[in-house]
């Protein structure tokens, strides 16, 4: 069995995990042979590869980024990208590739596959919002980081009697978001999600703070917005693959909560500290399972399937199926956030004159 691997898209912890697991599995369950490319699809177009042994691996499970390198490169926007994607496959002998990527990956195999390309595709995000996977690597060590930011922001917040607006990453989706701000105890999280109404978020937080409660920690997804007819936010930059330059949001919040209830306020962008380092336990764990899914769906040649967590088992789902629609946190996971926002009030509180 000959895999060549790539992986593309923003890295995230666990990517080096996956690499590992699928060298590993090719060579010792199968006798085969790896090889990787570089920079993504970009690597396979302009034959930029280099064989990987188990020995390559030594030391990569916990170690972040990814050792192919990454970029949003994909065949169909480069000149005759298809074609050389075809020739590498012949050129290498490859029985397919593991190519490892979040939507917009997932995306070029649903379609590679579709122009009889033998792929396979291996969700990775720290967003969490791909579709039929009940988690990506990289999710769990993306919500420690933020944990650990909005903890340390406590202490400090507490001090100063200050609102802290922590910014944290989720493009379309708020789950790092949510589950950051339930692990942290934030007083207030937006996701993209439910828009949010600046005035009810401010009403909010005079409460708890007119009630003895004394710091307050706003966790804001960057894809966080307003509702239609509240603040404006101004048109965002796009980047060289058309996605909107996200970031700023916080402070926006941050300034709007300050008129609005008087309290000082500050924020903190976590930004790509929280795509950085080491993967959490969960993280390795997932990223070796897949893996090693990866080389069984191509010993099986299961091309155009992506392997996913389901109930705990690895599992395969066509990847056209996956890519259909985004996984957004679900009506019971807000329920659960919105439980701790609503200011909470001692009845002795309430009646005090
Ligand atoms: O998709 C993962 C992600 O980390 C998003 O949360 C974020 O918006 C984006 O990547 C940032 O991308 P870049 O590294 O290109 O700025």
């Amino acid at each position: 069995m000959r895999i060549g691997i790539l992986t593309g898209g923003g890295d995230c912890p666990g990517l080096n995990a996956v690499i590992r697991a699928a060298v590993r599995t090719t060579e010792i369950e199968h006798g085969g042979t790896v090889v990787g490319f570089h920079d993504s699809w970009r690597g396979v177009v302009e034959d930029d590869a280099r064989p990987l042994t188990s020995d390559d691996c030594r030391g990569l499970l916990p170690r972040g980024g990814t050792i192919l390198g990454t970029s949003r490169d994909q065949p169909y926007g480069m000149d005759g990208g298809v074609a050389k994607v075809r020739e590498a496959v012949e050129k290498y002998g490859l029985d397919a590739f593991v190519a490892i990527g979040g939507e917009g990956s997932m995306g070029v195999v649903k379609d590679l596959h579709a122009d009889g390309i033998p792929v396979v595709g291996v969700p990775k995000t720290i967003d969490n919002d791909i579709a039929h996977t009940e988690m990506t690597f990289g999710f769990q060590t993306a919500v420690q980081i933020c944990t650990a930011a909005i903890d340390r922001l406590h202490t400090t917040a507490e001090s100063h009697d200050r609102v802290l607006v922590v910014e944290v990453m989720g493009r379309h989706v708020g789950h790092i978001a949510a589950w950051a701000g339930l692990a942290g105890g934030a007083a207030v999280t937006l996701v993209p999600e439910e828009p949010f109404d600046m005035d009810e978020v401010a009403r909010r937080i005079s409460l708890r703070h007119n009630h003895g409660r004394w710091a307050s920690i706003v966790v804001v997804a960057e894809g966080a917005v307003p509702a239609p007819g509240t603040i404006e936010l101004p048109e965002l930059p796009v980047d060289a693959y058309g996605h909107q330059v996200l970031g700023g949001i916080a402070h926006r919040v941050a300034s709007e909560l300050e008129n609005l209830t008087g309290i000082e306020s500050r924020t903190t962008v976590l930004g790509h500290v929280q795509r950085g380092g080491t993967p959490v336990a969960f993280d390795r764990v997932l990223a070796t399972r897949f893996g090693v899914a990866a080389v069984d769906a191509v010993a099986d040649r299961a091309f155009g399937d992506m392997v996913a967590l389901q109930a705990d088992q690895i599992v395969r789902v066509p990847v056209s199926e996956a890519v259909a629609h985004l996984k957004v946190v679900d009506r019971a996971m807000l329920r659960t956030t919105g439980i701790f926002q609503q200011p909470y009030i001692r009845a002795e509180e309430e009646t005090a004159p």
